[in-house]
């Protein structure tokens, strides 16, 4: 009919949403763009077509919504958001406010206590160590710094989970899982809605500092309330089920763990790498202000477009082995956070708590071992996981304690982060090699320096990093280190032989 192929599958079944992964090959290889019958809408799930889309705001509007519900018909079941429903010229206003209030030097500044919070959450986790990771740490750590970030009252902060779930289930259609979020949100959508209001809100925080911008005229009162909501509609939800995924994607792939210890600088990349395996936000729609001509077909003007960004992140038109979860991978170009003007204001406060919640992990956890097979909660626009039992198993090394080399004394001789040294159970610093006379000049033996062994290392659990000039190796525990008795100097240079690092 109108020149695309159509698909009869329905984005919004609870069986597509149970699973929306196995789905999206059909929807990439119909074609670039496919009718779907069953909610009477366009859609895109490659990446080149949705990241054009996501850059073409002229032509694919977020100002009639970015759900199911077009506003030029339909009232939208809270007043618009003034920056992720609205388009240029109000959006620029909007947006630049709020560029200026979640500036980056801000966030960092605060990131030593957010370091500390993750430190201290993760240490009580390991206490027990069977966790769920999505309440005892998804749901935990956001809790614990983001409402303190807007200056939220004290009381009541439990309601912004349920209320960002019930914003996301708004995007869809009124389907069950929107009617029964609507009923079970009461409370949190009044709280929120209270929350906002500038005598609710801190001195200092994001929150307050969003009314001081209307103060200077850069937006009216009532405005500064709906944008102050928008923290709070986009910012926590998103944010428990980021790290939950992140978690879920280092249990289920233990290489990519061992890897990140390895080198905890793999971080940032893990976090955004988490974020186009197992997207978040799974899709989001546009509204077309012209008839588009594309890929041999013709889409009217005002027809609602649903743009698959999850799919889109696994195209493998776009990714090697997209299936794959690989944090060495480069990411860049990934639709996770959006893509052009409307791309996530909140990305860095996403990242820096992924990173503060990483860099806990690496230095504390040797393991993160799937318990059970995680479980997920239908939602219309986000991949939500109500579950992921784990294990962490404690690091072995502790080297601020009885080591050889003090942890301070690590970071001077190797210009390693105390955080670095911290993760394993045995650092060897190896100054040079000799050539050993039994193997001919090509084989060679580091003279060790020092050893910095963990003072348990009779249980000899941590994994093993060397040193040697800018280069850094790391492997698991080898069972062949026992044939050695207690580790020394000595035996550690066979190590080396044995694993090919010299
Ligand atoms: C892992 C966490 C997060 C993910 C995956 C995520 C994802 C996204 C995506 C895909 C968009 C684009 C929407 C569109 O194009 O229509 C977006 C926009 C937005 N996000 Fe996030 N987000 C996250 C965290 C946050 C946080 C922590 C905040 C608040 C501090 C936030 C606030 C916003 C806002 C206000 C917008 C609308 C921006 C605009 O339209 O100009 N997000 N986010």
């Amino acid at each position: 009919m109108n020149g695309f192929p159509a698909l009869d599958l329905d984005p919004f079944d609870e069986g597509f949403l149970a699973d929306p992964y196995l789905q999206h090959p059909q929807l990439r290889d119909a074609g670039p763009v496919v009718w779907l019958e069953s909610i009477g809408c366009f859609a895109m799930a490659r990446h080149a077509e949705v990241q054009a889309a996501l850059k073409d705001w002229q032509t694919y509007v977020s100002g009639r919504g970015v759900g199911l519900a077009d506003f030029s018909r339909e009232e939208p079941f809270r007043p618009p958001s003034l920056l992720l429903e609205v388009d240029p010229p109000l959006h620029d206003r909007t947006r630049g406010l709020m560029n200026k209030v979640t500036s980056l030097a801000g966030l960092r500044a605060g990131m030593p206590l957010w370091r500390d919070k993750a430190s201290a959450l993760v240490a009580r986790l390991l206490e027990g160590g069977h966790i769920d990771a999505v309440a005892d740490l998804g749901e935990a750590y956001p809790l614990s710094v983001f409402p303190d970030l807007i200056g939220l009252r004290d009381n009541g902060r439990e309601h912004l989970i349920p209320y960002g779930t019930t914003v996301f289930n708004a995007f869809g259609p009124r389907n069950r899982i929107l009617e029964e979020g609507i009923a079970a949100a009461g409370e949190a959508i009044a709280w929120v809605n209270e929350s906002c209001q500038r005598q609710h809100l801190k001195p200092h925080g994001w929150g307050m500092q969003v009314y001081e911008a209307a103060d200077r005229g850069d937006c009216t009162p009532a405005e500064a309330e709906r944008l102050v909501r928008s923290f709070l509609s986009a910012g926590v939800d998103t944010t428990v089920n980021g790290l939950a995924n992140l978690v879920l994607a280092l249990a289920q792939n233990p290489d990519q763990w061992v890897l990140l210890r390895a080198d905890p600088t793999l971080g940032k990349k893990a976090f955004e790498e988490s974020l186009r395996w197992g997207g978040v936000i799974q899709t989001f729609f546009r509204t077309t202000s012209r008839s588009v001509d594309i890929a041999g077909g013709m889409i009217p003007k005002g027809s609602k477009v649903l743009l698959f960004l999850a799919a889109a992140n696994r195209d493998p038109r776009r990714w090697d082995n997209p299936d794959a979860f690989d944090i060495a991978r480069n990411t860049s170009g990934h639709v996770g956070f959006g893509f052009g003007i409307h791309q996530c204001l909140g990305q860095m406060v996403a990242r820096l708590e992924a990173e503060a919640v990483l860099d806990a992990l690496v230095a504390q956890v040797a393991e993160i071992r799937p318990s059970a097979l995680p479980t997920f909660r239908l939602n219309n626009t986000l991949r939500a996981l109500a579950h992921v039992p784990v294990q962490l198993i404690a690091a072995g090394g502790e080297c601020g304690k009885a080591a050889r080399f003090p942890t301070r004394s690590a970071e001077r001789r190797f210009g390693l982060h105390p955080q670095q040294a911290a993760q394993f159970g045995i650092i060897i610093a190896v100054k040079q090699h000799k050539t050993d006379p039994r193997h001919g000049c090509a084989a060679v033996f580091p003279t060790v320096i020092g050893a910095h062994l963990h003072h348990d290392i009779a249980r000899r659990k941590g994994s093993f990093a060397f040193f040697h000039h800018q280069r850094q190796f790391a492997f698991d525990h080898d069972p062949e280190i026992d044939r050695f008795g207690p580790v020394h100097k000595g035996v550690l240079p066979v190590l080396l032989w044995r694993h090919g690092i010299f």
